[in-house]
């Protein structure tokens, strides 16, 4: 079986925003206790507590962007709570997860760890049990670089800089009725559109994002998008999108076809803010920011948490363990998430560890990679410069919930500076396929390198007793000549080729 992709130098998309390759730490279940932040560990960076194989792994990563402190978690979190001396930190209760918040890893930690990992912070703002003037404050405190209360507080608890936090969520998920907060669309878009006005007045160079729908099942799903930013519009700039993928919802073909939904999901939100646009008459685009998005086996999760007063340390909140599946799917959605360059500028894979994750931890052993870590590292690393469109001729695979849809999918990379291109692909079938494809504009390219995500065993797995299970191997190059390609994806397989 045979599928055929097309790639022209002219059939550009858009650059690729590297905010794309973005992640997300909650205070939830072991994210950051026992996650990010571990004192007690061997390889805890001396004088902050931080997980050294946990930053060595974000780095290899290529996490770009880290969303921070939620979630839901953040709809009854004082940020004011996680600054100053360690022994003066209340111990709070966290109403998302029904659990003790001790503050020892708050908002300076946090920016300490951004700057170690190499990633950009993305601060999120409580918009459940607060408002307006408390998110300003939040600015202040964090961009202001002297001369006000707060920003001398900053430089007291040790920042004599200002940490220049760029971007800004507006609440978590506000549509909800799990929120802490939650409103109507238009109550929503009104405080969020306040709040980020506030915001910007303290400093003008930030942007904002508005929440979106917390998934697509929501009864308000569309709708909501387009009234809270009726609301807002002169004040953001990005609505966000969430949506989890289970593999145990649908048939095993439907679950590796989630992209679909993906695209869908991209589409719609398009359609909705752009339909504020033309109403409000505006120029400027609202663009989407994807900040929750993963493979999670949520028809397992329960809801609500006893109440855990954590004598016994962080409890493990659903901590999948991903399969080879899994990992291929996650693969696809990265390369739909990159398709649409053009409008979708940060995507968030929820989270970074322990909590549905890439990276995972046990006790004392040394952190390990999840399947999904492969695809998400080696597209971060290779996917640079523009997202081209490809020609793509596949045959199709039958799926319970989106019909027939093609087996193969194809996103292509093409990097000015050093000519290169790079072809994601994922193969959804049973059956290897053998993809042949021209590249075109380009001057004589060959394939360099050929590697997948398979197994024999889709539904193997990496555990702290053999991490390397599940991980990318080299292919053999098949392709003879310069501006061809002819590789075999492997059954239900995410794969790379590079062409220099
Ligand atoms: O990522 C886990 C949870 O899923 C987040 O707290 C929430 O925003 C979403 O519903």
């Amino acid at each position: 079986t045979t599928a055929t992709v097309r790639v022209d130098k002219n059939f550009r998309i858009g650059a690729i925003d590297r905010r794309i390759f973005g992640s997300f730490i909650e205070h939830m279940g072991r994210g950051v206790y026992g996650g990010v932040y571990d004192p007690g560990h061997p390889s805890a960076v001396a004088d902050t507590g931080f997980r050294g194989d946990v930053l060595e792994l974000t780095r290899e990563l290529g996490a770009t962007t880290i969303r921070y402190p939620g979630g839901n978690f953040v709809s009854s979190h004082r940020w004011e709570d996680g600054v100053g001396p360690l022994e003066n930190r209340p111990r709070t209760v966290d109403l998302a997860w029904r659990t003790v918040e001790t503050n020892a890893f708050g908002l300076h930690e946090f920016m300490d760890w951004t700057d170690r990992a190499g990633v950009d912070p993305y601060m999120v703002v409580n918009l459940g049990t607060r408002g307006p003037g408390e998110a300003a404050a939040l600015v202040e405190y964090c961009n202001v670089a002297k001369g006000t209360t707060l920003a001398e507080l900053r430089q007291k608890n040790g920042a004599a800089d200002p940490f220049g936090v760029r971007l800004w969520g507006l609440g978590n998920e506000m549509d909800g009725s799990w929120q802490v907060g939650h409103r109507s669309a238009r109550s929503y878009g009104e405080v969020a559109g306040q709040a980020a006005q506030a915001m910007k007045l303290v400093d003008s160079s930030i942007e904002t994002v508005l929440c979106g729908s917390s998934n697509m099942t929501m009864s308000t799903y569309a709708s909501w998008e387009a009234e809270a930013l009726d609301a807002a519009y002169e004040h953001v700039d990005y609505v966000s999108l969430h949506q989890y993928y289970d593999p145990e919802k649908y048939d095993e073909q439907s679950f590796l076809a989630s992209a679909c939904a993906m695209d869908r999901h991209i589409e719609d939100v398009i359609a909705a803010v752009d339909f504020v646009r033309a109403r409000q008459r505006r120029q400027r685009r609202i663009h989407l920011a994807y900040d929750e998005w993963n493979v999670w086996y949520q028809s397992r999760f329960r809801e609500p948490y006893e109440w855990s007063s954590m004598s016994d340390g962080p409890r493990a909140i659903i901590e999948d363990d991903f399969t080879v599946r899994d990992a291929v799917v996650a693969g696809s959605l990265l390369m739909t998430l990159l398709r649409h360059a053009d409008r979708v500028r940060i995507a968030c894979q929820a989270q970074l560890v322990n909590v549905i994750a890439p990276i995972r931890t046990f006790g004392a052993t040394s952190a390990w990679k999840q399947p999904i870590f492969h695809p998400f590292a080696l597209t971060a690393r290779h996917a640079r410069g523009d997202v081209l469109r490809p020609e793509l001729s596949a045959p199709t695979i039958d799926t319970d919930r989106f019909g027939p849809v093609p087996a193969v999918d194809v996103v292509a990379t093409h990097d000015e500076t050093d000519g290169g291109i790079a072809l994601f692909a994922v193969n959804r079938s049973r059956q290897p396929i053998t993809l042949h494809g021209t590249a075109t504009g380009f001057g004589r390219l060959a394939v360099t390198g050929h590697q997948a995500l398979a197994d024999d065993d889709t539904s193997a797995v990496n555990t702290p007793e053999n991490p390397l299970r599940v991980r990318p191997r080299d292919l053999p190059i098949t392709s003879a000549e310069a501006g061809n390609c002819r590789q075999t994806l492997p059954p239900v397989s995410w794969n790379l080729i590079t062409l220099a």
